[in-house]
C-alpha cells in the first residue's frame, strides 16, 4: 500500500508541479465529465434548411478583416451534416455529457418569435435523440453569441425588447426539446458577450461603445436570464426535472501585492462581480463597489445619473436566486493593482481604477495568449465559494490554446494540472464543484481568432471539403481521465 501510494504520488509530482500535500486523484462517484461547442463555432451550413442570418455570418461577411485570418463559420466543423460523426468522438471520450449551443436562426430564421422553421427543430431533434440512445446527458446552452441579425440591428441586447424575444425563443426550446434537456444554460459569458460585442470591437456587432453599451447589454442580459429561469422554473421543471443556470467565465484576479487587494477584488466585481451578484449574492443587485465606482466617474465626465442602469426592488425580487448551479468557464489568472486613472473619457476601462497582467514567471500556453495557472483556478473556486453562499459549481469550460499540435502535451498537461487543482478544491477546500466540461471537443471557429487558435481535443482538416477530425494526444488523455475517472499522469499512456 505505502509503495503503490509512494509510486503514484512521485509520479504526479514528476509531471505536474504540485502544492503542498497530496490529496485524492479519483473523481467523486456523481460527479460529471464531458466536453463542450457552440453552434456557430462548429455547424457552419449558414444559409442552409431554412435558417436565417444571425449577427456572425453578417459581421464575418462584411467585415472580413476583423477576423485574423479571414475567415467565416460558413462551413466551420460542417457538424451540421457530421453530428454522427461527433456523437461517435464523445462515445470515444466516454463523456457523461456534452454541452453543445442552439443556433437561434435555425429556429426563429427572422429572429422573432413567429414561423417556427421545422428543418432546425428536426436537426436538434435529431441530436438529442442520438445522444439520449447513447446515454450522453444534453447540456443546451440557449445563447452562444449567434444573435439574429434583425434582432441586432434593433440594437442587440441593448435594446430592452430583447428581452421578451428572448424568453419566446427559450419557451420554443424547452417545449420542443425540454424532454430530453436535463441542463440548461442561458447566457455563455456575459462579461465576453456585453464587453467585447458593445463595448469593445473584439466580437460581432463590434460597436465599440465602452462604459455605455456593454452596460445597457448586461441589464438586458441578466433580465433575460431570469425571465427564462423562471419560465423554465414554473412551466418545465416539474415535468422534466432539469436544471438552468447561467454560465459566466472568470480569471482569477491575484492581487500584485499586498496593497492592492481592494483593487483585486474591485476587478473581480468588475469582470464577473457584475453578473454574478444580481444572480447568486444575498441582497441581489449590482454590488456596491460596481454601482459606487461607475457612478462616481459618471459624475466626474459630467453624467447626470450614473450610466450604470439600476434595477428597481421589484427586479432585483425577481433576479435574485434564479439559478439550480453556478456555470463557470476559466481558463486564465492575472495579477492586478491600483491604478487611479485621471481620464475623463467614458470607457469601462475608466471606471475600475485597477490594472491588471500575466506575470512574466507564469509557463505561457500554445499560444502566447494566455498563462497555465491551476493554483488561480483553485482559488477562484475558493473565492466564488465563499462570495456566493457555497453554490454547487458546474464547470462549463476550460482549456488550453495552441496551434495545433497533434501531439499537445502542453494541452494534455494543462488538463492535468488545472482537473488536480478542481480535485484539491473539492477534497481539500470543500468546494462544491459538481462537472468539469473541458473546451473544445475539436478544433473550430474561434470568433475573431479564426481557424488560427486552437482549443480541440480532435484536429479538425479546414482544408480538406471532409472536414475529418483527428484525435490529438489530449483525446488520447482524456479518454483514460473521463474512463477511469481519475487524474493520472500522462507519462503513463503516451
Ligand atoms: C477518493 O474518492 C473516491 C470517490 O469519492 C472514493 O471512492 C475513494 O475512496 C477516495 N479515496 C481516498 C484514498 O480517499
Ligand atoms: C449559401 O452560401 C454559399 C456561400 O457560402 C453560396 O454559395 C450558396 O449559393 C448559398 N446557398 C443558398 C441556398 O443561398
Ligand atoms: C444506456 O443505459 C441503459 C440503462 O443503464 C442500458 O440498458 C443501455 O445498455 C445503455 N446504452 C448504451 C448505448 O450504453
Ligand atoms: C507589482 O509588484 C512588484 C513587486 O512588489 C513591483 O515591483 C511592481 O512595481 C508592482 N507592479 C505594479 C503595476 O504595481
Ligand atoms: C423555483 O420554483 C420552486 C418551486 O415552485 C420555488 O420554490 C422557487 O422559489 C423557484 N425559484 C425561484 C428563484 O423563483
Ligand atoms: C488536410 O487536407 C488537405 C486536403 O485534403 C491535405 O492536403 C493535407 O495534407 C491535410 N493536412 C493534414 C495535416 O492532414
Ligand atoms: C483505464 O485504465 C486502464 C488501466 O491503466 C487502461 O488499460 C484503460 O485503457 C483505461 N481506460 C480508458 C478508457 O482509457
Amino acid at each position: 500500500m505505502f509503495s503503490v501510494f509512494t509510486v503514484y504520488f512521485l509520479a504526479h509530482l514528476a509531471v505536474f508541479p504540485r502544492g503542498c500535500w497530496a490529496t485524492n486523484y479519483t473523481f467523486p462517484d456523481d460527479f460529471l465529465l464531458g466536453v463542450a461547442t457552440s453552434s456557430y463555432q462548429i455547424e457552419g451550413a449558414w444559409n442552409e434548411s431554412g435558417k436565417g442570418e444571425n449577427s456572425w455570418d453578417h459581421f464575418t461577411h462584411n467585415n472580413p478583416d476583423t477576423v485574423i485570418d479571414r475567415t467565416n463559420g460558413d462551413i466551420a466543423c460542417d457538424s451540421y451534416h457530421k453530428y454522427e460523426e461527433d456523437i461517435e468522438l464523445l462515445k470515444n471520450l466516454g463523456v457523461d455529457f456534452y454541452r453543445f449551443s442552439l443556433s437561434w436562426t435555425r429556429i426563429f430564421p427572422t429572429g422573432y418569435p413567429h414561423n417556427i422553421n421545422y428543418e432546425g427543430i428536426n436537426y436538434y431533434n435529431k441530436i438529442l435523440n442520438l445522444l439520449a440512445a447513447n446515454n450522453i446527458t444534453a447540456m443546451v446552452t440557449l445563447f452562444h453569441w449567434d444573435l439574429p441579425q434583425n434582432l441586432m440591428e434593433l440594437g442587440g441586447l441593448t435594446n430592452s425588447r430583447f428581452v421578451t424575444y428572448y424568453t419566446e425563443y427559450a419557451r420554443t426550446a424547452f417545449e420542443h426539446f425540454g424532454d430530453r434537456v436535463k441542463y440548461w444554460l442561458t447566457f455563455n459569458e456575459p462579461y465576453q458577450t456585453c464587453m467585447f460585442s458593445y463595448g469593445g470591437t473584439r466580437l460581432a456587432p463590434a460597436l465599440g461603445m465602452s462604459g455605455i453599451a456593454d452596460y445597457l447589454c448586461g441589464h438586458n442580459l441578466l433580465k433575460a436570464h431570469a425571465a427564462a429561469y423562471h419560465l423554465y422554473n414554473t412551466t418545465y421543471k416539474p415535468k422534466y426535472k432539469g436544471k438552468i443556470a447561467i454560465s459566466i467565465s472568470a480569471a482569477w484576479i491575484e492581487p500584485n501585492s499586498t496593497g492592492d487587494e481592494a483593487a483585486a477584488e474591485r476587478l473581480r466585481q468588475f469582470l464577473y462581480g457584475m453578473h454574478l451578484n444580481p444572480i447568486f449574492s444575498s441582497n441581489g443587485d449590482y454590488s456596491n463597489v460596481v454601482k459606487e465606482s461607475i457612478a462616481t466617474q459618471s459624475f466626474l465626465e459630467g453624467y447626470k445619473r450614473s450610466r450604470l442602469p439600476e434595477f428597481t426592488q421589484d427586479e432585483i425580487n425577481y433576479i435574485k436566486g434564479t439559478y439550480d448551479f453556478m456555470g463557470l468557464n476559466h481558463y486564465t489568472s492575472h495579477l492586478a493593482a491600483n491604478s487611479p486613472s485621471t481620464s475623463l473619457q467614458t470607457s469601462y476601462d475608466n471606471d475600475y481604477k485597477a490594472t491588471y497582467w500575466f506575470d512574466d514567471s507564469w509557463t505561457m500556453d500554445g499560444s502566447g495568449s494566455a498563462r497555465v495557472v491551476p493554483w488561480g483556478f483553485r482559488k477562484l473556486l475558493v473565492w466564488l465559494k465563499n462570495s456566493y453562499n457555497d453554490p454547487e459549481i458546474f464547470v462549463t469550460e476550460n482549456g488550453y490554446c495552441d496551434f495545433g499540435d497533434m501531439d499537445d502535451r502542453g494541452r494534455v498537461s494543462y488538463y492535468g494540472q488545472y482537473l488536480e487543482a478542481l480535485l484539491d478544491a473539492i477534497y481539500v477546500d470543500n468546494v462544491k464543484v459538481i462537472a468539469y466540461t473541458a473546451w473544445s471537443l475539436m478544433d473550430n471557429f474561434e470568433w475573431n481568432l479564426g481557424y488560427v487558435f486552437k482549443y480541440g481535443l480532435y484536429y479538425v482538416n479546414f482544408t480538406d471539403p471532409e472536414r475529418p477530425r483527428i484525435p490529438k494526444s489530449s483525446a488520447y488523455f482524456i479518454k483514460y481521465v473521463y474512463g477511469n475517472r481519475t487524474v493520472v499522469s500522462y507519462d503513463k499512456i503516451l
